[in-house]
Formats: structure tokens, sequence, C-alpha cells
């Protein structure tokens, strides 16, 4: 699933499409620089998956928690990290990261993936699903490149 878009809105649409190939226990590992658009991206997968409250960046409290009450689903919650201002690992499991992290009724969305390597070691590969967004020179566009098939 790899695609370009212009705009804010169109990654964040692109997020409803990506919502809808998301299984329970999925982590999304979200890489590209800062403003790249991953926050964004994840507004996108909120909607997607009927979550009416404002989605913002978790970089002050690392994690935020929304539930899902999709009825034909056992996605009950979405989970969303960004490691931009974790200094250890350790950090993360001490604000209970790994209660969420594969549950099959949950959806786990990363920010800075990179940074906590060690701990994401402990998953399973197959529930890794990697997006990469390209800010391409200093304009909106955007590349998206996912490991999903379309
Ligand atoms: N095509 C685009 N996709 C996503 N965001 C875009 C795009 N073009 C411009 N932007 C802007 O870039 C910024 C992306 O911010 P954000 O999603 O918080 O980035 P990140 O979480 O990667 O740091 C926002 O200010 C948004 O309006
Ligand atoms: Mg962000």
């Amino acid at each position: 699933m790899n695609t370009f878009t212009n705009s804010t809105e169109e990654t964040e649409k692109f997020g409803i499409e990506l919502s809808t190939k998301l299984k329970g226990g999925d982590i999304v590992l979200l890489s590209g620089n800062l403003g790249a658009g991953k926050t964004a991206l994840v507004k996108g997968i909120a909607k997607g998956f009927g979550i009416k409250n404002t989605i913002t960046s978790p970089t002050f409290t690392l994690m935020n928690l929304y539930p899902i009450s999709h009825k034909q689903s056992a996605i009950s919650q979405m989970v969303h990290i960004d490691t931009y201002r974790l200094k250890e690992e350790t950090e993360l499991a001490e604000i209970g990261a790994e209660d969420y992290l594969g549950k099959p009724n949950t959806i786990c969305l990363i920010e800075w993936p990179d940074k906590i390597e060690g701990l994401l070691q402990k998953y399973d590969t197959k529930n890794f699903i990697s997006v990469e967004i390209k800010q391409l020179e200093n304009s909106s566009e955007r590349e998206i490149i996912c490991n999903l098939p379309n």
C-alpha cells in the first residue's frame, strides 16, 4: 500500500483506508522525520475506527489510549505511542505499554519505533506493519510506503 499525498487531509484519508486492513494485535511502526505526518496518519486511522476523541500527540504523555466501540469487531482499543522524548526503553514498560502491545483486542501505533527496538524484539514480527512517510522537498507532498498489500 504505497501512495503519494499532497495535503494533511489526503494523508488522513490514507489512514482511514489503512484502518480497514488492520487486525487486532497489529503494531503499526510509523517512521519519518518530525513533521512528516505520522500523527496526521494516526488521526485518519482513528477516524477509520470511529474514534470521536480528538487525537493529540503523545509526545509528553508517551502513550494515549482510545476506546473503540465497533460493534462487529473484537478490536476494542487503540494505543498511540510516541517515543520522541523517551530516554530509556524501561520508561515505556513503567507506564504499562506492554499491557497493550500485540494484544488481540488492541491496535498499537508507534511513532519513532527505532528508539524501542530492544523492547519490540519481544514481539512476533508478523504483528508488525511498517509505514514510512517521506517528506518530498519543502512541499506538502509526502510519499507513504507501507508493507501491506493493496
Ligand atoms: N501531505 C501531508 N501529509 C501530512 N501532513 C502534512 C502534509 N502536508 C503538510 N502537512 C503538515 O505537516 C505536519 C505534519 O505533522 P504531524 O502529523 O504532527 O507530523 P509527525 O507526527 O510526523 O511529526 C502538519 O502540520 C501538517 O499540516
Ligand atoms: Mg507525531
